[in-house]
């Protein structure tokens, strides 16, 4: 057992929890039972707030129970490391930023995509131990509270987090912009340096332009993509967008016939390549529309679980087209995250662009700035 793991057992913190599915996120107390042999004590810095929060937060994809912790893009100091950990490297005392959980065995994380771990859902989104089910949250009257949310639940003043969501953070004085590279950043980078990868001949549409959208386009710029289009309906956003590199940009609301309208931006060819960073149905199938012949259309933001689209599949195989999914960019945070630290560090990743950290006590201010658009990435300071 490491220095000072057998003391941590019935921690009393307090999280935002959500009671249930609609319910505001709450800042309650809660008790952590233990740390167990693979997990790590985190007491919570700053913890980004994705999109994908709401989504739960909201019961629209209905795979975990209430009361839960959400939150998936933590920053911490590492308080206690459980015995069985295989990371030698963590040390108490370290800062750390929180990514995604995997089981580290299936052939997805064996063959290096554990984005697409076989236990992906129950790991990440069921939010409950892999071991046994359960969860290291308690309320104060022993009612269980879901507290792996990701294998972090990182909405929480401490928490205790599988070890494979953990990450050493190199720079831990800019915690407050790197703890969104744990989901929001490394999907947008990920998705365009390790899948689509385009090049200085080829377009890329991106639709949306949140965390997400906006870290698609910054790798897309660092690369040297030939044709970068950002479309949005926010004026801000697409701004923004231009600033940072958009060779061209649509506002879809003022040009409802966006298809034509990326069909002239290209040549009337349509793009190699579009992105989805919105999970909104005619928005998925604009981009599919939007495709040129041999084009990959790449599905990122999370659709309502019902959806459907239409595609022609005679056209998809005369064509050669493609529709795909990305998660969390196919990234080995590990690997993928420190290479994203050191992109911005040499300049090439403004991510302080997006960011603006809010107390928790103002986090129904910074829920509100996120759906007007008025910020792109609110990131909570746990003071
Ligand atoms: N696949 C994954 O692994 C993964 C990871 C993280 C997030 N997501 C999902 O990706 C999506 C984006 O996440 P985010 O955190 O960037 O969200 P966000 O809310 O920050 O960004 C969404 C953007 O879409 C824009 N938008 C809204 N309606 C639009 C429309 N009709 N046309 C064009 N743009 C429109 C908004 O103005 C905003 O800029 C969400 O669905 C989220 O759940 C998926
Ligand atoms: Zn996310
Ligand atoms: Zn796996």
């Amino acid at each position: 057992m490491a220095a000072g793991v057998e003391s941590f057992k019935n921690i009393e913190t307090v999280a935002l929890v959500v009671d249930e599915a609609k319910a505001d996120f709450k800042l309650q107390p809660i008790v952590l039972d233990e740390v167990r042999g693979d997990e790590v004590l985190i007491e919570m810095k700053y913890s980004g707030i994705c999109h994908t929060d709401i989504v739960l937060q909201q019961g629209l994809l209905p795979l975990c129970d209430f009361p839960a912790v959400f939150g998936h893009e933590g920053a911490g100091i590492i308080r206690a490391i459980g015995k069985d950990v295989k990371n030698k490297e963590l040390k108490v005392g370290d800062a750390a930023l929180l990514s995604f959980n995997h089981c580290g065995t299936c052939t997805a994380c064996v063959g290096d995509h554990p984005a697409y771990c076989h236990t992906h859902a129950l790991v990440n989104h069921n939010a409950v131990r892999l071991s046994d089910r359960s969860t290291p949250a308690r309320r104060p009257n022993g009612e269980a509270v879901r507290s792996q949310y990701f294998g972090q639940s990182s909405f929480s003043k401490m928490s205790v987090v599988n070890e494979k969501c953990v990450v050493k953070c190199p720079n831990p004085d800019r915690m407050d912009i790197y703890a969104p590279f744990g989901c929001g950043v490394q999907t947008g980078a990920g998705t365009v340096l390790n899948v689509l990868k385009p090049t200085k001949d080829e377009s890329l549409v991106i639709f949306g332009i949140g965390t997400v959208g906006i870290s698609a386009l910054m790798a897309a710029k660092h690369i040297g993509a030939g044709q970068i289009i950002a479309v949005d309906i926010v004026d801000a956003k697409l701004q923004l967008a231009k600033e940072l590199g958009a060779t061209a940009v649509v506002n879809s609301k003022e040009q409802p016939d966006t298809v034509a309208a990326i069909k002239a931006l290209t040549n009337g060819k349509g793009a190699k390549y579009t992105i989805d960073c919105t999970g909104l149905l005619p928005v998925i199938q604009t981009m599919v529309d939007c495709l040129q012949p041999e084009g990959t259309a790449a599905v990122v933001g999370v659709p309502p679980p019902d959806a459907k689209i239409s595609i022609d599949p005679l056209m998809f195989l005369l064509d050669n087209k493609k529709l795909i999914g990305v998660i969390e960019g196919d990234s080995n945070p590990s690997d993928f995250i420190p290479k994203l630290i050191q992109l911005h560090q040499d300049g090439h990743f403004p991510i302080e662009k997006i960011c603006k950290t809010y107390p928790v006590d103002k986090l129904a201010d910074a829920i509100h700035d996120l759906h007007t658009g008025a910020v792109t990435k609110p990131v909570i300071d746990w003071g």
